[in-house]
């Protein structure tokens, strides 16, 4: 008898999702199929609308299939009810994205402690693990400054440490150097690449940019509904 290799982090069969507008359904993902490894950089590309923020946000937990199991760590996420799915979401996926959507009125240490509000931490422990991430951004010198106060790539920053904060196992990245200059998008593509790198975290990424997709160890193109597999990059 062979010995199971180890499973994959993200294991998706058979998914797909329409969405219903008016009396008829516009069908998006196509009896889909993806694996991930855990400590994997995807970059997931494709045409305007083919899906690859659906896909994304159902890997989050942030939608649900119309069809189609979304195993991850072996947790079918497609059978979670709505209050369940919120607490492992909280737990297990950290979100960039490509507006960087920070709360304007707190400062960069109190919005990347915001995901920790749904936790047991005393505000004093939430503090001190928004400074530590902060530290680990490279922004302890900006802990106090509004969003309004940073540059766009600062802001990012403080997004991935937001994302990073509740030490999820999966980061999730729509765009993230979307609204970024070139140089700026490179330091931030450099920031995830040593969160897998590194900290052994696992990062599927929404690119249109072909050398933000190169940073990523692996190119999945979605077209028409299905993937299609690149050589590791
Ligand atoms: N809530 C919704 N209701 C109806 N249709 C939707 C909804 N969200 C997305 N769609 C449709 O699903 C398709 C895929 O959208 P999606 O946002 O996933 O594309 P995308 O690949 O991320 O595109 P882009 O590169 O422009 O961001 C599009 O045709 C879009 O119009
Ligand atoms: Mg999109």
């Amino acid at each position: 008898m062979s010995i199971d290799p180890v499973p994959p982090l993200i294991r998706i069969r058979g998914l797909s999702k329409g969405y219903r507008r008016g009396g008829q359904v516009i069908p998006v993902l196509l009896d889909l199929d993806m694996d991930v490894a855990a400590g994997e950089f995807v970059a997931l590309m494709g045409p305007s609308g083919s899906g690859k923020s659906t896909l994304l946000n159902l890997i989050a937990g942030i939608d649900k299939p119309s069809a189609g199991t979304i195993e991850i760590g072996g947790v079918d996420i497609a059978e979670l009810g709505e209050g369940e799915l919120a607490d492992w979401r909280a737990a297990n996926v950290g979100f960039v994205f490509q507006f960087y959507n920070l709360l304007p009125v707190l400062s960069a240490q109190d919005n990347v402690a915001l995901p920790l509000l749904l936790t047991s931490l005393s505000s004093r422990e939430r503090a001190e693990r928004a400074r530590v991430v902060l530290g680990l951004v490279g922004l302890s010198d900006r802990a106090d400054h509004l969003p309004n106060e940073l540059s766009g790539g600062q802001q990012q920053r403080v997004a991935i440490a937001r994302a990073l904060v509740s030490d999820p196992l999966l980061i999730v990245a729509d765009e993230p150097t979307g609204d970024l200059d070139r140089v700026t998008g490179e330091e931030i593509l450099g920031l995830l690449e040593r969160l897998v790198v590194e900290m052994g975290k696992t990062i599927v990424m929404v690119t249109h940019d072909p050398k933000a997709a190169a940073h990523a160890r692996r190119l999945v193109h979605l077209e028409k509904g299905v993937l299609v597999d690149e050589a590791g990059a």
